[in-house]
């Protein structure tokens, strides 16, 4: 057995369990067939621990999300937590972990698998072949400006605050993860702000010009947001490398994976500084109108654990073999109901994770025949 490898897994609210159980499948297949040895902890996060809780992230599983080389997260929220205050609706745990674990640059990357082109809403010749990066900053801005909350007035009025604040340094970092991307990829970084009526975004556009200094081989591009929306609904093959805030970042990788024919596709990563610990996740939510009935699509929580593979874990040839076998099941013709498409065989939750491990089987027999 390997060197030994620490995995926090946190399924939460929604299809998360049930997504998260193929995942696990997985992970005991690596165990079993590839030698990784894996220190599997769960814990509750999201609804589900506000329910057990009375908060949405307990403080043991923070110290363990801490203490592991990765967390696997599912999904958190839903409708019956509306009423909830903001520090304890299942957001916020999810929220917590990324401050606390100071997880700063989201990757989210926007793959279109050749066999969905047609699955996109988009026409198969401006999505086949799509490969883009967003690099989503996820630790600033609106989301933990200050001040922040909902007072009332002297006249009765209600007002709603939040603040949009970045610093030099919260700037530089995000935009040094872009440019290193972009110079392993194709050398374009295109970095999206307000800067025409946003203070924050044009010391974001100018803090980004003054890093892009430093990477001779890489070309960077400015583009406001709304502008950004548009191009890549527009032409999104354009695009290679996106880097931008936590809000429009939020807004822009949704748009993103549409693009791809699924959000039930896409996975992320979320890492900090070297050696704080890094957490994957899908970017879809907890889809609670299809959750406990076998049919949401465990293929983005699946991908989330090759990026984890291949991000923190040094395995990048088990994050292929899983993104190959995940590629082979969907040219085999089987689709979840979100990617279902005519002629093709629909199948549910627990069955994409059972074809799934069969493709990896496959592959991995054949790996060992051109070894031997
Ligand atoms: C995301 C989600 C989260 C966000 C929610 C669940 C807090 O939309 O990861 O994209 O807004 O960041
Ligand atoms: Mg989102």
């Amino acid at each position: 057995m390997g060197k030994k490898l620490s995995l926090l897994v946190l399924p939460g609210d929604g299809i998360g369990p049930e997504i998260m159980r193929q995942a696990r499948r997985v992970v005991d297949w690596l165990v079993r067939h590839r030698g990784l040895n894996f220190n599997v902890h769960e814990e509750l996060v999201g609804g589900a621990a506000y329910d057990a809780y009375g908060k949405p992230l307990s403080d043991e599983a923070l110290d363990l999300a801490k203490s592991v080389d990765a967390v696997l997260l599912g999904a958190v929220g839903g409708a019956k937590w509306d009423g909830v205050d903001y520090d304890k609706r299942p957001e916020a745990g999810l929220l917590t972990l990324r401050k606390e674990l100071e997880l700063f640059a989201n990757l989210r990357p926007a793959i279109c698998f050749e066999p969905l082109v047609a699955a996109s809403s988009l026409k198969p010749e401006l999505v086949s072949g799509l490969d883009i990066m967003i690099v989503r900053e996820l630790t600033g801005g609106v989301y933990f400006g200050e001040p922040r909350g909902i007072e009332t007035l002297p006249n009765g009025e209600r007002r709603g605050v939040n603040t949009q604040v970045y610093t030099t340094s919260e700037i530089h970092r995000i935009a040094h993860v872009a440019f290193d991307l972009a110079g392993k990829r194709n050398g374009r970084v295109t970095s999206s702000e307000k800067a025409n009526v946003m203070e924050s975004g044009l010391l974001w556009r100018e803090e980004v010009t003054k890093v892009a200094a430093d990477y001779p081989k890489v070309t960077l591009d400015h583009m406001l947001a709304d502008s950004c929306a548009m191009q890549l609904v527009r032409a999104p093959k354009q695009f290679d490398v996106i880097v931008t805030d936590n809000l429009f970042g939020d807004l822009l990788s949704d748009v993103a994976a549409m693009l791809t024919g699924s959000l039930g596709m896409l996975p992320s990563a979320a890492l900090g500084v070297k050696g704080s610990g890094a957490l994957y996740e899908p970017v879809h939510g907890s889809a609670p109108d299809i959750a406990g009935k076998d049919m949401a699509n465990p293929i983005a929580t699946i991908l989330s654990l090759a990026m984890a593979l291949r991000y923190t874990y040094d395995s990048a040839a088990e994050a292929q073999l899983i993104e190959d076998a995940v590629q082979n099941v969907l040219k085999g013709g089987l689709r979840t109901a979100d990617i279902m498409q005519p002629d093709k065989a629909m199948v549910s939750t627990s069955v994409m994770g059972d074809s799934i491990l069969r493709a990896m089987d496959k592959l991995h027999a054949e790996d060992k025949e051109h070894t031997v």
